[in-house]
């Protein structure tokens, strides 16, 4: 599976790569309408949602595909961490012999094979949800300088998904990040998990691309969604 695969590989510098995902997860736990005491965290990396969360927690689950990301996930009392996959029922089999308070995911779920489907296991936890997922304005001007669509859905395809499932708040949020050089930005989209392990361009026509890009700054769309 190659997003596990780009994940593990880049697991030990994501801490260092992560400046949007760090401020996504910040905004996800600042917005959340109460103090959940015992939480689950649907792709929780190295813990940067947990390591966000400034009050005091029962229980923390975390469950994740990449056991390397998983390595760097602060441990204690409180916390458990499961290798597994979201794409999976088996892992929801799993989790409702949980009980949970509310359920985080910050900047995972763009990478869900069904997403509807993951809704709709998630749905039956019947628990609050919290996510932030990475919609397809994320890149707008890379994409477009490429010739190419975005391989993330719309926030429009995404929130109609969740209004299947969910009496639920949106919020589009729009994030940009400077780089000196087009060469650093590159490298940043390698190594930050916002590719999902996705290589659709050739070296050529990478090469091109970083000669004709327009802006010195990489453009990101998150969508976050709360139930009550
Ligand atoms: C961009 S990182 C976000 C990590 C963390 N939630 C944060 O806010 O920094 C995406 C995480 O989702 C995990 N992930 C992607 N697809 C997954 C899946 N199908 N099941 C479980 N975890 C998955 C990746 O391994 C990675 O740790």
């Amino acid at each position: 599976m190659r997003a596990r695969e780009e994940f593990s590989r880049y697991a030990s510098q994501y801490g260092t790569h992560n400046v949007i995902q760090t401020k996504v997860a910040q905004r996800l736990v600042a917005n959340t309408p109460d103090k959940p005491r015992r939480i689950l965290d649907l792709g929780c990396g190295n813990g940067t949602l947990f390591s966000s969360i400034d009050w005091e927690l029962e229980s923390f689950v975390g469950v994740d595909f990449s056991a390397a990301m998983l390595e760097h996930h602060p441990i204690s009392s409180q916390t458990e961490l499961i290798l597994g996959d979201f794409n999976d029922q088996k892992l929801f089999a799993q989790l409702v012999a949980f009980s949970f308070d509310r359920l985080y995911s910050a900047s995972a779920l763009q990478w869900a094979d069904d997403l509807d489907g993951v809704f709709k296991s998630i749905y039956a936890l019947n628990t609050p949800v919290s996510f932030a997922i990475f919609t397809s304005g994320t890149f707008k001007t890379l994409y477009e300088t490429a010739g190419l669509s975005s391989i993330l859905k719309s926030s429009d395809e995404v929130i109609g998904s969740a209004n299947h499932h969910f009496d639920a708040q949106f919020e589009i949020v729009r994030y940009i990040l400077e780089f000196d050089t087009v060469r650093e930005m590159f490298r940043y989209i390698k190594r930050s998990g916002v590719s999902g392990g996705r290589r659709v361009l050739n070296f050529t026509q990478t090469k091109r691309l970083m000669e004709s890009y327009p802006l010195n700054y990489l453009e990101f769309e998150v969508l976050f969604i709360t139930t009550l």
